[in-house]
């Protein structure tokens, strides 16, 4: 009796009336966990077109893996008890150096889609980007998030639609645009290939066997509105609502004449900041700083467009080196902890944006999935900012990381 009293005075028995959603994202420690979660819980095709990358996927690797090339060197007995992370970004206040990078086809994830990643990111304060490919409309997401919302622009061959999407993400209080440019043509996704994706899905004979057996996404996918292009819907023939597959659209849809002379063309129609999403190299991102382009978004669209692509983080301090202060620079493509924040920062990034780790948690867990991702990015944030002993993110500079030897 006596035992079985000191026992229970020790151990604290957890409560079994959690619910389901917080029951599993209880143990999900890392993004690598929510990326298994979203692995269970979605259909092999939807997880591989989310998770893949362009043919040997050597970037998509080399992207995340690039982080631990670079050591941190902490600096101790800096007084940490009060630390900030917000920071500016083109002018406006940001809770942290984190932006939602733009994912088409979000609601694949889960029916919510962009309205829950919109959300989510307004409530941690940090700006949020929606794809012309998106799920969800420039005017249905504005409806339900007053946090910063950033519009991607894929320039189709058909100018004027681009301009009709710029000037609705105007009047409703867009602030910035990405241009993506690294997209001139669909990169080879091979996962999708062999999975014969389309998008939306089709529903044949292994996709009804891969349904069933992923009931809650199948269950999510059949009771919710169909998944279409919402930007574009009655504007084109081809608006998501007929399976085709994504480089069939792309193919039939995108300008591959797109070239520097339309920067100019795109200053004409947003007065805007805008980022070019997709600088690869020292040489562009000097191009685009003459031409006085606000935003050098460094990304390889997370290594599913050109395979050996080089990984974005190792072009930062390389790009800040040769840009001096002027311009605001963005690097994406594997960024999976605060620390690899920190890294960028330290590398000479203003920001950072990830597109699968919000993903993966709202594949995992819908909405509160998504505010899971986001605080532990702050979380991490904080603690490497303690343990490096910034106490800012203006402390953050050359200083704190170096190749590791
Ligand atoms: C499923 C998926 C869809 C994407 N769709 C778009 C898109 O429509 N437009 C775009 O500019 N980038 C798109 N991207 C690229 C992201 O904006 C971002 O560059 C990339 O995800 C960053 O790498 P990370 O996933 O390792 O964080 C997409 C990425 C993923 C994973």
């Amino acid at each position: 009796m006596g035992m079985i009293k000191t026992f229970r005075s020790v151990v604290q028995f957890q409560s079994l009336s959690m619910d389901p959603v917080e029951w599993r994202l209880r143990k999900a420690a890392s993004i690598e966990d929510l990326r298994l979660i979203a692995k269970r819980r979605l259909p092999h095709g939807v997880f591989d077109y989310i998770d893949g990358g362009a043919e040997d996927e050597r970037s998509l690797a080399a992207n995340c893996s690039a982080f631990a090339g670079y050591e941190f060197r902490p600096r101790v007995l800096r007084d940490v008890s009060n630390l900030d992370t917000t920071t500016t970004i083109f002018g406006r206040q940001a809770a942290m150096p984190l932006i939602m990078a733009p994912t088409g086809f979000t609601r694949i994830a889960h029916s919510q889609g962009e309205l829950a990643v919109a959300r989510s990111a307004a409530r941690a304060g940090i700006p949020w980007s929606l794809s012309t490919m998106g799920t969800r409309s420039i005017e249905e997401v504005a409806a339900v998030s007053d946090g910063e919302k950033w519009f991607q622009i894929y320039t189709w061959k058909d100018r004027a639609l681009v301009k009709d999407m710029v000037d609705r993400a105007k009047s409703v209080g867009y602030t910035a645009v990405w241009l993506t440019v690294d997209t001139a043509i669909l990169g080879r996704r091979e996962r999708d290939v062999r999975r014969g994706m389309t998008l939306p899905p089709k529903i044949g004979l292994s996709t009804i066997v891969d349904g069933a057996i992923h009931p809650s996404w199948t269950l999510d996918f059949l009771r919710n509105e169909p998944i279409t292009f919402a930007n574009v819907t009655g504007l084109l023939d081809e608006d998501g609502s007929s399976a085709v597959t994504l480089s069939e659209h792309m193919a039939r849809q995108f300008d591959q004449a797109l070239s520097w002379d339309d920067i100019d063309w795109l200053r004409s129609i947003w007065d805007g900041p805008i980022v070019l999403k997709g600088i690869q190299t020292v040489a562009d991102a000097k191009i685009a700083q003459r031409m006085g382009v606000e935003g050098l978004g460094l990304s390889n669209h997370g290594g599913r467009q050109l395979d050996d692509a080089p990984a974005p983080i190792d072009l930062v301090a390389p790009v800040r080196d040769e840009v001096g202060d002027g311009a605001t620079i963005i690097c994406d493509g594997g960024i999976r902890r605060g620390s690899d924040i920190v890294k960028a920062l330290a590398l000479g990034a203003d920001a950072v944006s990830i597109g699968r780790p919000y993903l993966y948690g709202l594949a995992a867990a819908g909405e509160r999935g998504v505010d899971h991702v986001l605080d532990f990015m702050r979380d991490g944030l904080e603690r490497t900012m303690a343990l490096t002993g910034c106490r800012t993110i203006a402390e953050i500079n050359r200083d704190l990381v170096q190749r590791r030897p």
